[in-house]
């Protein structure tokens, strides 16, 4: 089985229940401050699953594109991935629990589609708790499901032991494991049930606690069912919504990894043709060595996860804030591991990005119409990091006095981390590069500096550092999250006014390039050649606050996408939206300010705006221009 056979599989799937397939969302989500990625198929959804009906219907599936960044300092430790596809199959208030589990059983262990062993699956249920009793309902399907394949399943008791009974097949377990999301702060969630395959049968039945075989890597979960029916407000309540939803992910990485009985993502031919591309450029194969094999993983997760971020519609190019400086992280620690593997090539990155491209363009036809730029973004990022590099290496150097001694630090002649901290943050000059340096000047005989402690002062000043930009962007969301969604909701608004003003004022050239909206301000570039004038300017906040003193109506209508070209709504006309769109129409009195095609969500009258005020006009990139404006 390959990636793209078990992506078919699992949309023909849910297509024969009668769901609609979206296409995948943008890595980058549009007018959402809470996250930076689009880190789960569900993101995208929020809106439809708080209750908006979808164009679709209640039925969806897709196969979503996913950055997830935490675990980035974990990457090459053979199961984290930075990018992933997730799988997935939705519910807006149609189906629930019963079938949802009984569609997931039928698609792992059906003849049709995966074929998997009965035997080897076991499935986690949410084991309740003071807001919310235990998973009675899922208990009961499971056992249905497993009853079906000739097995009496029991519910393992709290940390119960497997072994003695292959019966054991569900567990409950608490809300840190079994109750999913929000996403955010606040949003929907619920209770989950999750399944999970063995790995390894013939190692003989199982012996562990539950918790045991996951941490041994015995049993891997392939697949999360949640019971969307909650919603945690911001002052952290969880109320009960008017709509029973059911979200599901599955990993397609993680599970084509167990269905083709490899160890990790990385064995997979999800990434053999990047360990090729490394091989011919480096002369060193994967798994000759575990430093080796740790170096090419990286590289090739970051560098195909840059190439997604870049590639996207909303793509984004390294810079040093947001989503701009997880790029540029991305590629520089790709571009470090890469030097380590001994790459000398200029611009190999471009030659994984190209590789990338080509596994993948043909279902992310975004890849293809962003080639250009990802290679040239890649391009002038490699050799960014590597000047930076040289003079930080320079800076160090010239630190290094030929007695041993480091001028750097006063006085007593030896390195410290803080000392190595700074020429990082001022040169991105890496630590391992830093300490490599010292040692091949004979620097650790001259003067005994001691290297772990050096280390240890080094990551005590990066997690201050660290510390510091979190509080820092923690921030930036003080008027509290659910005040976000209502600030956010109304610049949108705001954004739709101004982007109308524009065509009105400066020519129907104008489109939307790019919007990027916090709870602070709106940012919207769109495309037009010149500095636009003061006058110009005054005119667009005019006009929008005009509309806004109109007291104007939002109404939201759903139409084919022709139907919405005819009636003359601005936006992208291209087949990213499903058959049916969203047209957000602002009028008054006959009198029409704006008509566009988007998701939403909106107000409902441009008088809950407030004073609409711009307060920066730039430029974003050749022919784009930028606006960021506030509301009052
Ligand atoms: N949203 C759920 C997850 O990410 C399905 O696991």
């Amino acid at each position: 089985m390959t990636g793209g056979e078990l992506r078919q599989k699992y949309l023909d799937f849910f297509k024969s229940k009668g769901h609609a397939i979206l296409p995948s969302s943008s890595l980058i989500p549009e007018n959402d401050p809470t996250v930076l990625f689009t880190t789960a198929g569900m993101h995208p959804l929020v809106p439809y699953i708080m209750g908006e009906p979808h164009p679709e219907g209640a039925r969806l599936a897709n196969c979503q594109k996913c950055i997830r960044t935490g675990d980035i300092d974990e990457v090459g430790d053979n199961r984290h991935l930075t990018f992933f596809e997730m799988l997935g199959n939705w519910s807006l208030g149609d189906y629930f629990k019963k079938e949802a589990i009984a569609w997931s059983w039928e698609f792992l262990t059906g003849h049709d589609w995966l074929a998997l062993d009965p035997r080897r699956l076991y499935a986690t249920v949410f084991m309740g708790n003071d807001s919310s009793p235990i998973d009675q309902e899922s208990i009961d399907e499971w056992k249905k499901c497993f009853k079906a394949a000739g097995i009496e399943a029991k519910v393992s008791g709290p940390g119960e032991k497997i072994s003695g009974s292959e019966n054991i097949r569900i567990f409950p377990l608490p809300a840190k494991d079994n109750w999913w999301g929000p996403a955010g702060a606040t949003g929907p969630c619920g209770p989950c049930t999750e399944m999970f395959y063995d790995v390894a049968p013939e190692r003989g039945p199982l012996t562990g606690t539950f918790e045991e075989e996951v941490d041994g890597f015995r049993i891997m979960e392939i697949w999360n069912d949640v019971f969307m029916e909650f919603n945690k407000t911001a002052d952290g309540k969880f109320e009960k919504m008017p709509r029973q939803n059911v979200d599901t992910g599955m990993g397609l990485e993680r599970t084509l990894t167990v269905l083709t009985g490899k160890q990790n993502a990385f064995d997979t031919e999800l990434f053999s043709p990047i360990f090729d591309k490394l091989k011919e450029l480096s002369g060193k194969a994967y798994g000759e060595s575990e430093e080796t094999s740790r170096a090419m993983r990286i590289v090739a997760d970051h560098l195909k996860a840059a190439t997604f971020i870049i590639g996207d519609d909303r793509g984004v190019s390294p810079s040093n804030t947001d989503q701009g400086y997880v790029v540029r992280r991305l590629i520089r620690r790709a571009v470090r591991y890469g030097k380590q593997l001994g790459i000398k090539k200029e611009n190999w990155t471009t030659e994984i990005a190209a590789i990338t491209i080509k596994m993948y363009a043909h279902i992310y036809t975004e890849l293809d119409r962003g080639n250009d730029k990802i290679i040239k973004e890649l391009q002038t990022e490699e050799n960014r990091f590597k000047l930076t590099l040289e003079k930080g290496l320079r800076i160090l150097q010239g630190e290094i006095k030929s007695d041993g001694a480091i001028g750097g630090y006063k006085g007593l002649g030896l390195a410290t981390g803080k000392w190595l901290f700074d020429i990082y943050q001022t040169y991105g000059f890496p630590l391992e590069m830093s300490l490599e340096e010292l040692k091949t000047r004979g620097i650790e005989f001259k003067t005994g500096v001691d290297f772990d402690r050096i280390k240890n002062e080094f990551s005590e000043e990066l997690q201050k550092h660290q510390e510091l930009s979190r509080t820092a962007s923690a921030g930036k969301f003080k008027g509290g999250l659910a005040d976000a969604g209502e600030a956010t909701k109304k610049l949108h608004t705001a954004s739709h006014l101004m982007l109308a003003a524009l065509r009105q004022v400066l020519g129907d050239h104008v489109h939307q390039k790019g919007s990027n909206i916090t709870a602070e301000r709106l940012r919207f570039d769109f495309s037009h050649t010149e500095k636009m004038t003061a006058d110009q300017l005054a005119l667009i906040e005019r006009s929008v606050n005009e509309a806004i003193g109109a007291e104007a109506a939002v109404l939201c209508e759903e139409m084919t996408l022709e139907a919405a070209k005819q009636a003359g709504a601005e936006g992208v006309f291209e087949s990213k939206y499903g058959e049916k769109v969203k047209v957000y129409t602002i009028e008054k009195d006959g009198r029409l300010f704006s008509k566009e095609i988007c998701g939403g969500p909106h107000v409902e009258n441009t008088n809950e705006l407030g004073r609409f005020r711009i307060v920066k006009e730039e430029s974003s990139s050749a022919g784009v221009r930028r606006i960021k404006a506030v509301l009052e």
